[in-house]
């Protein structure tokens, strides 16, 4: 499935903007963190894209969400290590730990572009332009901001050997670069 038909899917399933721009910021900072370790960058990004495909059908069901997904994208003939990391994302719908890079990287940082976008929020503009990565890193500590934001999975960047610091400057500049496509 290439970028436009991934697209098309995951339109049909989400009307939700706010989600829609998740999805968009997700694929932005799999692709940059495919890029910094060396892996498939379109399999990689697609993961991103696509893991809140039932994010509506399942409508806040923590048990179900990430498990339809799973059926959507396997009748689509979907990558089965892309369907593997989309249903670990939610380990409450698996009862499974994560294990390997690629589920840390699409939790850790599907995970991290909530924080990132709660922080541009309260900058004056509402724009990630001036974002710096350490107002991010000072939120990681403010356990009340963006309070759903889970500060755990986002340190499962350090399972895939980026540090905090690094991991939270590399997907503040991807989401930087789709800023128009996130609604930032
Ligand atoms: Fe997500």
């Amino acid at each position: 499935m290439n970028r436009i038909e991934a697209e098309e899917l995951l339109k049909s399933y989400i009307k939700n903007e706010k989600m829609l721009y998740h999805c968009y910021s997700s694929e932005a900072v799999l692709r940059a963190l495919a890029k910094r370790l060396g892996r498939d960058e379109e399999k990689w990004a697609l993961a991103g894209l696509l893991h809140d495909i039932d994010s509506e059908i399942t409508n806040g069901d923590s048990k179900r969400h990430a498990l339809e997904a799973v059926d959507i994208l396997r009748k689509q003939g979907i990558d089965e290590e892309i369907i593997d990391a989309v249903k670990m994302h939610n380990e409450h719908a698996t009862g499974l730990e994560r294990s390997t890079e690629f589920q840390f990287a699409l939790a850790a940082g599907e995970t991290i572009t909530g924080l990132i976008y709660a922080t541009a929020l309260v900058y004056p503009d509402r724009k990630i332009k001036d974002v710096q990565t350490k107002s991010v890193t000072k939120r990681m500590n403010q356990a009340a901001f963006a309070a759903s934001v889970n500060r755990t999975t986002i340190m499962e960047c350090e399972k895939i050997g980026i540090p905090l610091n690094e991991f939270a400057e590399i997907s503040l500049n991807a989401m930087k670069e789709v800023a128009e496509k996130i609604g930032l």
